[in-house]
């Protein structure tokens, strides 16, 4: 570093002050709306199914259920809803207790993608910013000058390895899903495959969340970190593969996250629109079917 200059450079004072000429609050102001008005929909969405406060006004409770379409003899669930939980149904809601039947399916699952996200080292530098003015910005005043690192509370990013192992056996499930959804059958035996709108979706999410598992940081170290040896047998070269394939999703990291969120939650909309007569929307089918 060339001698005479003294550090910390000077910076102007005061929430927001700096000497920065660009639009430079344009992408935290834009991720705030954007993150916003995803985790109040997700959340809405999640409580919707459930069977206490002013939600039995909306979904099951209310006579219909929201989370899959099943008119047409099509099956699409929605994502939020996968794998769909529901005590003392299915094999693995047999292992709920029944008391827990107030609950939506959603609250026995969206922990592990919620976790994922909110863990991800990409989402961190975005809310970090976005909503805790942590940086407000490079070389912008910040409201507050201490700085605590990720400590207290928040060593809790450091499960994002584990919740991206999770994340790993959603990725089949959901595949299962898509599966099941170009599967159209009826009450009498039935059975013809089909796709629609609604499987189309189901497709694309899957896509867009395995771009974005397998573009993980953490997914990256797992496949290739700590290794030498990227030629000395069958092992050594998958690992180069996934590495390289890992590498390539990884440098467009951020734009994985961003759109793989907006398309989980328009599945799941449009799921919704098809399942509530408020909408008096149908699944389109696109080909087959019954
Ligand atoms: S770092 Fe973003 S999902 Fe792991």
């Amino acid at each position: 570093m060339s001698e005479g200059i003294k550090l910390p450079l000077p910076m102007k004072k005061g929430f927001g002050a700096t000497d920065r000429v660009d639009a430079w609050w344009k992408g935290p102001t834009a991720m705030v709306a954007y993150l916003g008005f995803m985790i109040v929909y997700a959340t809405w969405r999640g409580m919707m199914e459930s069977d206490f406060w002013y939600f039995e006004e909306f979904g099951r409770s209310a006579g219909h259920q929201t989370m899959a379409i099943e008119s047409q003899g099509s099956h699409a669930l929605s994502p939020l809803f996968s794998p769909l939980i529901i005590p003392g149904e299915g094999t693995m809601g047999s292992l709920v207790p029944m008391w827990l039947a107030w609950m939506s399916p959603a609250m026995f699952i969206l922990i592990f993608p919620a976790g994922f996200r909110a863990t991800c080292y990409y989402y961190r530098k975005a809310y970090y910013r976005a909503f805790m003015q942590q940086p407000t910005g490079c070389a912008v005043s910040k409201p507050w000058d201490e700085y605590s690192g990720e400590t207290g509370l928040l060593v809790i990013q450091n499960l994002h390895r584990y919740f991206m192992y999770v994340m790993l056996i959603y990725l089949p499930i959901l595949s299962w899903d898509f599966w099941l959804s170009v599967n159209f059958h009826d009450a009498s035996g039935a059975h013809e495959y089909g796709v629609s709108f609604g499987s189309i979706c189901l497709l694309v999410n899957v896509i867009m969340l395995a771009g974005y598992t397998f573009g993980c940081h953490a997914f990256r170290h797992v496949v290739g970190g700590g290794s030498n040896d990227w030629t000395g047998g069958a092992l050594a070269r998958l690992r180069y593969s996934m590495w390289k394939l890992s590498t390539g999703l990884n440098e467009k990291h951020k734009e994985w996250a961003l759109y793989s969120l907006f398309w989980v939650m328009f599945t799941d909309f449009y799921i919704y629109a098809c399942t509530d007569p408020m909408f008096g929307w149908t699944d389109l089918v696109l080909w087959g079917g019954l």
